[in-house]
């Protein structure tokens, strides 16, 4: 029932068995970055707020090589086809669309001065794909790590994670805040990357305690953030502090969304009283870690969940369904905190757990949740993991 995470260094010789396949090259350069689970802080990362994710051990890599030429040819696991770019041009968005991450990254080198010589890549994933676990952020980070070992250059992590959130924007549309790329790109083995997204600086904190363990399980729902719904709360978001008169959210407090409840309006009201708790809770959260003090987490967490689905409406029937069963276990059953993950609309949970009870609580998730729903879910456990490196 819980999966296990396939290992890096196979998925490392896998890619580079698949570069020499379709392209009979062999991989010089190896790049791999990771998707990311986060405990608390959702929805707030581009409300100026706190979040407090870590790289998951899934990862994106891609193998490959200098070719001579002035193409990229880009292949993947999931289908026969290459896609070429023509690096002699600026990047632009293309079909097929999944490709627009790589152009995106390959777009924010350019702009920064990089003539791109070409290469062949072959990619391959771990990632879960639209279980809001950042498989898109993994993309981006391991093709500008890529692009670091084919230029043979370092990028500031920071500045690195911010040309990956760049090419999300400009080349997937989605205006998504920083959460995904700075977790993938700053992640490191034991440790969470809280950042506050005022400053946009990152802080790592131990979570090493093997007591716990941190479950993810992914619904099967899809997620689609281009769809509108994720810049549509965005949208509210901005729209609320423009009428607060505030110039950042961090500004705001609880009392100031009830006195303007009404000239809120619904939704903007019972989206901003998230922003707000939502804040709050992450700062408990930190504080509660920082002397070590997990039990805490569980009322926070759970607090998160509610008002994700209730105030900010970005869960799902089947995130609920999820939710639901780990709080039926409750703290009896091992459970710690559960709560929805990631942009919503779909994806995946994260439950924090007792070690010892782990697989049992998998494994009911996984019988109730297809009880319930029909749909076999994927569960897997994860520890914080190495973000975006080249392999040796
Ligand atoms: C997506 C976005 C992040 C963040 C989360 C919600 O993953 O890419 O920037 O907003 O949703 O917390």
């Amino acid at each position: 029932m819980l999966q296990l995470n396939p290992d890096l260094s196979d998925l490392v010789s896998d890619a580079a068995a698949g570069l020499a396949e379709r392209f009979s090259s062999k991989a010089t350069i190896t790049a791999a970055a990771p998707g990311r689970v986060n405990l608390i802080g959702e929805h707030i990362d581009y409300c100026d707020g706190f979040v407090m994710p870590f790289a998951i051990d899934r990862y994106i890599v891609i193998a490959g090589c200098a070719n001579g030429s002035t193409q990229a040819r880009i292949s993947t696991a999931h289908s026969e086809e290459t896609v070429i770019l023509d690096l002699s041009q600026l990047q632009e968005t293309g079909e097929p669309i999944w490709a627009n991450y790589l152009r995106g990254v390959i777009r924010g080198f350019q702009d920064r001065g990089h003539h791109i010589p070409g290469f062949d890549a072959f990619i391959l994933s771990s990632v879960p794909g639209g279980a809001g676990l950042s498989s898109s952020a993994a993309l981006e980070c391991a093709t500008a790590t890529f692009l670091e070992g084919l230029l043979d250059t370092v990028l500031d992590t920071r500045e690195k994670a911010l040309l990956c959130q760049k090419a999300e924007h400009d080349f997937a549309h989605v205006p998504c805040g920083i959460m995904d790329q700075f977790a993938s790109a700053f992640g490191k083995p034991n440790r969470l990357v809280l950042v506050d997204c005022q400053t946009g600086e990152p802080e790592l904190v131990p979570f090493e305690n093997p007591d716990f363990t941190v479950l993810i399980s992914n619904t099967m729902v899809h997620h689609e953030l281009s769809d509108g719904g994720y810049a549509a709360r965005r949208k509210h978001t901005e729209d609320g502090l423009a009428i607060l008169g505030k110039a950042s959210w961090r500004d705001v407090s609880n009392a100031d969304v009830e006195a303007n409840w009404e000239k809120l309006g619904n939704p903007i009201n019972r989206r901003a009283r998230h922003v707000v708790g939502e804040i709050a809770r992450t700062i408990a959260a930190a504080a509660a870690l920082a002397r070590n003090d997990f039990e805490t987490l569980g009322p926070l967490m759970a607090a998160s969940h509610n008002s994700l689905r209730d105030d900010f409406e970005v869960s799902c029937k089947e995130l609920d369904t999820m939710v639901g069963i780990a709080r039926t276990m409750g703290r009896d059953g091992g459970v710690i905190g559960t709560r929805m993950t990631g942009g919503g609309f779909g994806g995946s949970t994260v439950t924090l757990c007792e070690s010892r009870k782990s697989a049992e609580i998998a494994a009911t998730l996984a019988t109730e949740y297809e009880k319930a729903t029909g749909i076999t879910p994927q569960i897997f456990a994860s520890r914080p993991s190495q973000g975006a490196h080249l392999v040796d």
